[in-house]
């Protein structure tokens, strides 16, 4: 339940029943949470609010009010701070059994959501840069599907452009990669000769277009090369736990929608020809920046990145229909999709609502952009391998033997933690052994109250312990279930703010809450009464599910003891 959401409108059907109040109620009624919890979980303003309408001082209608909010029946008391401010404590049975309160909130709109995020590209391993897109993405689609919503996942490959040309020309000189190591090298030494040397840079741009007509030669060399970059792409999606795209449809898949899309840019009066080159100009009276036009097809003919994302637009609108396409990508591209949305709407494919989400950079401790030691860009291999080994050393200073196994899913969370948690829009500092730490604001902190709760359950099954509902609550019990309570507005707000940063920041708020419970409220410790338990145990398995729930969405995985 989003549990903000159930008191809102139960507290407004209950005043509803008051005639004096009824017409004056706002649409929504505010609830809050007080600083200071002693006087109450929740605070409405509701009594300043209605002081104008009603001619009345707030004070006033808040004593007017308490018995009506009194007479709820998940709530324990009420009581009038300060001008007027109601705090209402709700009563224990609603914190431990909230499923039985579940009615009144209103009944969710089904979004159907496309999101584009990995985009990996041919011929390039993923490297640092590609972490938040596939980390970020990953986790707001599961967020996502778990609200109820619909949503389709594409990875738009890039397949399709100049680096297939250059590929394809390197190996028609120098013959087939054996692998995707090779292929990776290829792009980048073809793409340092065409720099220098015009004529092969010409050749490039001559098969990219030949290629993208259907040249027989090209297609049997890239139907070789292509399915090697994308076996290593998959082997490291599938290391990092992220769930299989619903379509792998990229600049190759949509090329054949480009035609349509032509249709509509010729019909509208929208391309320009410029220098050999067919533009979009997108440029409008307001611009204070500079805006250039959309490059829809390049003076050597070549298909354009924008042209497959104004092809893939055109193909997801038309077959998805779809609430919104939301893209992850770095900040960089803001202004290649500003222009791209701008073309779009002036081609009157914009049914859906466009949203580019632009990421900060990840930085080493000088603000650059991360490197390795020797000055590389880490894949994401190597990342995980950093992560990994920086594990292993602070177990073994910790004197434990954990296995390979449960090295790397700490590792997993370390890593995915910690860029979870990070506003999607700002750059982080990335330092490998604070990521790491078993304490503080961590993904192995994290696990770590995730097995914890694991064990508990275990024994507890091992000691016949049932989970039995209490009704007497310790302050960090209470703190705890009200931890709990708060998850579905944490994920409605995620969802719609595209901040997946709230969940990864709950789920350690909900940690800690859980350990301090832990550390005041002994569970299965023999000087404990039989009840008292059954009745923590119960807690335990609530926590745990709502943790276990966190950490799925945030794709992580859970060892069996670290
Ligand atoms: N392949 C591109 C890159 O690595 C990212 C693609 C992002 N998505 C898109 N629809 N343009 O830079």
């Amino acid at each position: 339940m989003n549990v903000y959401k159930f008191l809102s409108n139960s507290i407004k059907k209950k005043l509803a029943e008051v005639s004096e109040l009824r017409d004056s109620l706002p649409e929504d009624i505010a609830i809050e949470t007080p600083k200071i919890r002693d006087f109450g979980d929740f605070s409405t303003n509701i009594a300043m609010m209605l002081a104008r309408p009603l001619k009345k001082s707030p004070r006033d209608i808040a004593d007017m009010i308490v018995p009506h909010l009194q007479a709820l029946d998940f709530v324990e008391n009420v009581s009038v701070a300060g001008p007027g401010f109601i705090n209402i404590k709700l009563k224990n049975d609603i914190l431990l059994n909230p499923e039985k309160y579940d009615v009144a909130s209103d009944a969710k709109d089904s979004l159907t959501i496309d999101m584009d995020y990995g985009s990996y590209n041919i011929g390039k391993a993923l490297h640092i840069g590609h972490l938040r897109t596939t980390v970020v993405g990953d986790t707001f689609n599961r967020i996502a599907r778990f609200l109820g919503h619909k949503t389709k996942s594409y990875n738009h490959m890039g397949d399709w452009g100049r680096p297939m040309g250059l590929i394809i020309a390197w190996i028609l000189e120098y013959g087939m990669p054996k692998n995707a190591d090779d292929i990776n090298a290829m792009y980048p030494a073809s793409s340092a000769r065409a720099k220098e040397d015009k004529e092969w840079l010409e050749r490039a741009q001559r098969v990219t277009v030949d290629l993208q007509n259907g040249n027989q030669e090209y297609l049997d060399i890239y139907n070789e090369f292509a399915p090697m970059s994308l076996g290593q792409i998959s082997e490291i999606l599938v290391r990092l736990n992220i769930l299989p795209f619903d379509e792998n449809k990229g600049e190759r898949l949509v090329a054949e929608y480009v035609p349509n899309v032509q249709k509509i840019l010729e019909e509208r009066n929208l391309i320009v020809h410029d220098d050999g080159a067919d533009i979009i100009p997108v440029k409008l009276e307001s611009d204070t920046a500079p805006m250039p036009p959309v490059l829809w097809r390049s003076s050597t003919g070549a298909q354009t990145y924008a042209a497959a994302d104004l092809a893939a637009i055109y193909y997801r609108t038309t077959t998805d229909n779809p609430n919104d396409i939301v893209y992850f990508t770095d900040s960089r591209q803001n202004l290649h999709f500003t222009q791209v949305f701008r073309a779009a709407k002036m081609a009157g494919m914009d049914s859906a609502n466009l949203q580019h989400i632009g990421f900060g950079t990840i930085t080493g401790a000088d603000g650059k952009p991360f490197k390795t030691r020797d000055g590389d860009v880490p894949s994401l291999h190597n990342m995980m391998d950093m992560v990994a080994e920086s594990v292993r050393v602070r177990a073994q200073e910790a004197g434990k033997e954990l296995s390979d196994e449960t090295v790397e899913m700490i590792a997993l969370a370390a890593l995915k933690f910690n860029d979870l948690m990070h506003d999607v829009k700002s750059d982080y500092v990335f330092d490998v052994d604070s990521v790491t730490q078993f304490e503080g604001r961590t993904g192995p902190y994290i696990l770590y109250t995730a097995v914890r709760l694991n064990s508990v359950v275990k024994k507890a099954s091992a000691m016949n312990v049932a989970a039995v509902c209490g009704d007497d609550l310790m302050g960090e019990e209470r703190n705890l279930l009200l931890r709990l309570m708060d998850f579905e507005r944490v994920l409605e707000n995620a969802f719609a703010r595209r901040a997946t940063d709230l969940l990864a920041n709950y789920t350690y708020d909900l940690a800690q809450d859980i350990n301090t419970f832990y550390h005041h409220c002994p569970i299965l410790r023999d000087d404990v009464p039989n009840n008292v338990k059954q009745s923590r145990l119960h807690i335990v398995n609530m926590a745990r599910e709502t943790l276990l729930q966190a950490i799925d969405l945030m794709g992580l995985r859970v060892p069996e003891s670290m």
